[in-house]
């Protein structure tokens, strides 16, 4: 026993060291030294300090500023994310002051703040002078070599960190896929890409790294993006009360400062640094259904028939890994889908497209191999065409000392592509056209982190090198930022290889930017209530992040669910914009059928409604791509003025509008919904609350707790089974008036499929009502855009609970129009 006891205590100091120790321990790093020279260009200020260090602030915009630190060094020349998006910032008018004890530098929304000695920042309003954000003490580094974890690598340099002042009553929120909370104040979080299958609520690090937050204190929101790609760490005064500190094993200390005080105003900013998700096709706002795995093909069509025959929407079925031939990416199983090009002819002609599964891992096949190589296409010689190609022309990853590098994924020893590579991302880009060729509309990258079943943690894959910019760096730097140069290159060879399609990518793993190439989904989460409850902070907090189209395995990946816990899952799932039943190859069956017809019937009753829904949803989309506002998102957002959603998880809104209570525990039939300050309207039966205060609210199994904000319109279309099953040719707006009768809305139409909308192809159509004695006036402005999608007749109705409203007529274009009542 005594041994075993040792044994546990040896291990526990072997595995328990890294963010415990790193969090005790961050005031023992090397401060750096005081200021003692400042030089200044058209839009930086460079600083040199006591130990050779040197800091740059740089003004990006009035409410941006960039913070680039190195340590005993100057800055280098080679300046380079993966993850930024825009680089030709307008230089706004800015000053700087100095004195003996200061720096200030100015603009008309910041005051930057860095006193000399010690090195400390400060950010402050421009306007009110008021502090926003400061140093609670010099950023420092590792010079000791005191905080290594198992993934360190010593090429890497030194441990970096900044720690900030928590503030009292200080929230913090984003940081992109957390299993945890919204509010992340006094938690800490480790970014690390990780395969963390069934993981709940508090396994840290999960698949993606965003190291982007939002701060909040009284009502005024900043924001940090520390990009920095190493394993990173932040810690919102979880190790002390006094901090709230990031760092990271590696890099610079590199990091942007987003002055608010408006939340939506930093998430624009945020967007356009990191970039914006460009519209996916309309089908992708399908119904999707998914299993590991789907096979033979007459499985996939029986799947397809029972959701035509149970008239059942659905747009999109997902192929998993046993499509292919022993799970060789760029190839299908020859038995199993004998003839792919008719198999999704044959699809399409019933309205489905088909997403395939791909893997980073290349099975490795060298030329001496003597495995049987059937069913990889005669032209290419019987051999596994995409690992002799990516061998003959240097494309994959090497150890430092040059060999292969050969991870275990699911073809067994497999390659990895270095996606750093440009040639090598355009040759990865152009393998697409396998699937384009054979009709598949969508790519799902999957066990990206990457994944390696040699060793979960990454720390084996410590000296594996990757081109990076010529800098030749390790896993160290590049792991965190593979899915999304593997995103990338997807995304870009779609787009290269079928110009007149939107790309459709999906990503389990991520970096942040990772918006700009591909959505997303959540991994492999657990068949429970708890798992469901999770989803909620998950997804609002990845808006918050930059990753506005998201979703989970709705019913739950892994174990055993039931009906109820799925009729929920789809209550919170018919409105992610990701959209997915998808389950584990050795889970129960959970397609919306399998638990008996009650539940499916509730089930077709909100995929119907997700499909009615649909010109809201996409006008939400659309409004989401333009602006980098997530479509599902914390009621926070929407209302930052109101203290009682900032820990609010349970529920949550779609764009401005719509606010849902969903039911995340079993046996449950009524629950507390808090509605913040105004109108609001229950969706089910137009009945009007105050805001402002919780209310209680029925919620049997077939009802989502649903309201509508006073002064909303939603446009709603006919209900399909597929997007294009039916020409919309009237579309539906409900009019929801606020306390003075007015309500507006906007609503935004293209093509759905094509990249067209980037060059004006689309409809903006405004609407507004308001209050007149005699009832409403409807005004629907002229539009903006070129895309003319045909006659539609517009129907205007206005929510009513009393039915006290008097029909009148309405005239548009000089021409009478009834209004009716709903
Ligand atoms: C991973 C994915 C899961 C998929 C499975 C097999 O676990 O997260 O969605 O079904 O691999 O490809």
């Amino acid at each position: 026993m005594k041994a075993l006891a040792r044994i546990i205590a040896i291990l526990g100091v072997l595995f328990g060291q890294s963010l415990i120790a790193l969090a005790q321990d961050i005031t023992a790093l090397t401060k750096i030294g005081d200021v003692v020279s400042v030089e200044k260009s058209a839009r930086q200020v460079t600083l040199s300090c006591t130990d050779s260090s040197q800091v740059q602030l740089t003004v990006l915009a009035a409410d941006l500023i960039r913070v680039r630190a190195v340590f005993a060094k100057s800055i280098p020349q080679l300046d380079h994310s993966w993850a930024i998006a825009k680089e030709d910032w307008q230089t706004p008018h800015w000053t700087i002051r100095e004195d003996q004890q200061n720096i200030t530098i100015s603009t008309d929304e910041l005051e930057v703040v860095v006193r000399r000695s010690p090195l400390l920042i400060e950010f402050r309003n421009a306007l009110t002078h008021e502090v926003i954000n400061s140093d609670e003490q010099p950023m420092a580094y590792d010079k000791d070599g005191l905080l290594k974890s198992r993934m360190f690598d010593p090429a890497a340099g030194a441990f970096v960190a900044a720690s900030k002042k928590l503030g009292f009553d200080e929230h913090f929120y984003g940081l992109g896929e957390k299993a945890a909370r919204l509010d992340k104040r006094r938690s800490s979080f480790i970014n690390w890409n990780s395969d963390t299958p069934g993981y709940n609520e508090g396994k840290d690090p999960i698949y993606q790294t965003i190291p982007f937050y939002i701060g909040l204190q009284k009502g005024s929101a900043y924001g940090i993006f520390f990009d920095n790609s190493y394993r990173s760490y932040f810690d919102f005064g979880h190790s002390s009360q006094r901090r709230a500190w990031f760092g990271a094993e590696g890099g610079e200390l590199n990091y942007y400062f987003f002055q608010g005080p408006a939340m939506k105003k930093i998430l624009g900013r945020y967007t356009q640094l990191t970039g914006r998700m460009p519209l996916p096709p309309m089908w992708a706002l399908g119904n999707q259904q998914s299993r590991w795995s789907y096979y033979p093909q007459s499985m996939v069509e029986e799947v397809v028939k029972q959701y035509r025959e149970r008239d059942l929407p659905l747009d999109v079925i997902h192929l998993d890994i046993d499509y292919m031939k022993n799970y060789r990416v760029f190839t299908f199983d020859g038995e199993r889908f004998p003839d792919p090009k008719a198999f999704t002819r044959q699809l399409e002609q019933q309205g489905i497209k088909v997403v395939t599964i791909v893997d980073p891992g290349v099975k490795y096949q060298p030329k001496e191999s003597t495995e049987q190589q059937t069913q990889i296409p005669a032209a290419k010689n019987g051999r596994y065409y995409v690992f002799d190609e990516g061998q003959e022309q240097n494309y994959f990853q090497r150890r430092a000392n040059g060999d292969l590098f050969i991870p275990r994924v699911w073809p067994g020893e497999s390659a990895f592509v270095d996606y750093t590579l440009p040639e090598a991302r355009k040759w990865w880009g152009d393998l697409q056209r396998f699937y384009i060729d054979n009709g598949v509309a969508g790519i799902w990258n999957d066990m990206n982190e990457p994944s390696d079943f040699v060793d979960q943690t990454g720390a084996h894959q410590r000296d594996v090198v990757s081109y990076d910019e010529g800098q030749k760096t390790t896993h160290a730097k590049n792991r965190n930022t593979f899915a999304l140069l593997m995103a990338r290159a997807t995304y870009e060879g779609l787009e290269r290889n079928r110009p007149d399609r939107r790309p459709y990518v999906i990503t389990r793993a991520g970096y942040a930017g990772i918006q700009r190439y591909s959505t997303m989904w959540i991994g492999d989460t657990n068949s429970s209530w708890d798992a469901l409850a999770l989803n909620l902070p998950m997804f609002m907090s990845l808006g918050l992040s930059g990753e506005t189209f998201v979703g989970s395995d709705i019913g739950g990946f892994i174990g055993r669910g039931n009906g109820e816990l799925l009729v929920r899952s789809y209550q919170v799932g018919f409105l992610t914009p990701f959209c997915r039943n998808h389950k584990d190859i050795s889970g129960y069956d959970q397609e919306p059928w399998r638990f008996g017809k009650p539940y499916e019937d509730i089930i077709r009753k909100y995929l119907k409604l997700r499909y009615s829904l649909l010109p809201f949803l996409y006008t939400t989309l659309e409004e989401s791509h333009r602006t980098g506002l997530p479509m599902f998102r914390p009621l926070m957002l929407n209302f930052q003025d109101d203290e009682s959603t900032y820990n609010l998880d349970n529920e949550f809104m779609i764009g401005e509008d719509l606010l849902v209570a969903p039911i995340l525990k079993p046996d449950l039939v009524r629950r507390l919904v808090y509605l913040p300050k105004g109108t609001w309207y229950d969706y089910w039966t137009n009945k009007k609350f105050t805001g402002g205060q919780m209310i209680e609210v029925d919620a049997p199994l077939e009802k989502v707790p649903m309201f509508v904000r006073a002064g909303a319109i939603i446009p709603t279309g006919p209900a399909m089974n597929y997007i294009g099953e039916k020409k919309i040719d009237k579309l539906t707006f409900t009019i929801y008036p606020d306390e003075k009768g007015a309500a507006v809305t906007q609503l935004y139409e293209d093509d759905g499929l094509s990249p067209s909308y980037k060059n004006g192809a689309f409809r903006r159509t405004s609407i507004r009502v308001r209050k007149a004695p005699l009832g409403f006036v409807i005004e629907v402005g002229a539009s903006e855009g070129n895309y003319d999608p045909g006659t539609k007749r517009f129907e205007f109705l206005i929510a009513s609970y009393e039915h006290t409203s008097k029909v009148v007529s309405v005239i548009a274009d000089g021409k009478a129009h009834s209004l009716e009542l709903k």
